[in-house]
């Protein structure tokens, strides 16, 4: 599954993050989505960034599996050069926690005359949005015409001593493994129109039922053992649990793919993650021999 994103967008925010880069960025804050940490995160960054030192931010993790989110810090805790933290964007002010941070990462700036210079990017839907809002405490939407671009750079004081910019454009993700598509899609981070949905739930609930079956079965009420039973004969009995039924009795599929949907976006079902690092690497290389 190759899909380009929007290569004309991501062709201006290339050009505005190195333009950045070369007025002076001490520290890179990576926003990514704390139930899919490697499928959320932009590969190209680390090249586009010239490797400085990355904060990684993993945000919505209201909505993750907290274990899981774990394994993630220490996955990226323990790589030089990076920090991670666990974020709920709209919930408190971490400005502290993140200058800390990124002061631990860049201790050799600091002080009125060598400021700590901070980018910060992240994809789609990711919160970037929010938590700029929360740390400039504004509850005002984007700062764009379109949702989720910003049009000219903005930056946001986050202590005397150091600066957040925000370069205009949106960073896509870019999707060359087919289980990171299905995660960004599930997630509400690539547009419906992107992938079929009915495929998207199917994959999702093909996750869900080895991973977190106790929620599935909770939430829909589903008897007996469902680790048995296919994807689409799970999607079905979601649908007719749920009262999504045609004429003739038969389950309408794109209903039930939606509800499954809409609840995993919500954390209705519960707090679930996509991924952990060990399944991310694998993907990742069984895609680069694919
Ligand atoms: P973006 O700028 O990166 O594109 O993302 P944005 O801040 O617009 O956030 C996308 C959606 O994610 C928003 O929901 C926002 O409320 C939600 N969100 C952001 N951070 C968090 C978080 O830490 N936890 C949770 N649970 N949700 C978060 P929305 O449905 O698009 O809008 P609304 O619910 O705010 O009306």
């Amino acid at each position: 599954m190759a899909i380009q994103w929007f290569p004309g967008h991501m062709h201006a925010t290339r050009k505005a993050i190195k333009e950045r880069m070369k007025q002076g960025i001490d520290v890179v804050i990576e926003l990514i989505d704390a139930r899919l940490p490697g499928s959320s995160a932009n590969p190209l960054l680390a090249s586009l960034t010239d490797g400085k030192p990355s904060l990684k931010l993993l945000n919505k993790q209201d909505l993750a599996d907290p274990a899981r989110t774990q394994l993630w810090l220490d996955h990226y805790n323990a790589l030089p050069g990076i920090r991670a933290l666990p974020l709920d964007a709209g919930n408190k002010a971490p400005a502290k926690a993140l200058v800390a941070a990124c002061r631990e990462l860049a201790p050799l700036r600091g002080g009125m005359s060598k400021p700590l210079r901070i980018l910060i990017c992240g994809i789609p839907n990711v919160g970037k949005s929010t938590l700029i809002n929360t740390l400039v405490g504004k509850k005002s939407a984007k700062t764009g015409d379109e949702p989720g671009i910003t049009k000219v750079e903005q930056r946001i004081t986050l202590d005397q001593d150091a600066y957040l910019f925000d370069t205009p454009g949106m960073l896509w993700p870019r999707i060359s493994i087919p289980e990171s598509g299905y995660n960004l899609a599930a997630s509400g981070a690539v547009g419906r129109n992107a992938l079929d949905e009915e495929e998207v739930a199917l994959e999702l609930l093909d996750y869900l039922r080895l991973n977190y079956a106790p929620l599935l079965q909770a939430r829909y009420r589903l008897e007996g053992s469902i680790e048995s039973l296919k994807d689409d004969e799970l999607l079905e009995a979601i649908g007719r649990k749920r009262g999504a039924v045609l004429g003739g009795g038969r389950v309408n599929m794109q209903k039930a793919a939606e509800i499954l949907m809409y609840e995993f976006r919500q954390g209705v079902l519960g707090r679930i993650t996509l991924e952990t690092p060990e399944e991310f690497k694998s993907w990742a290389a069984t895609a680069a021999i694919a």
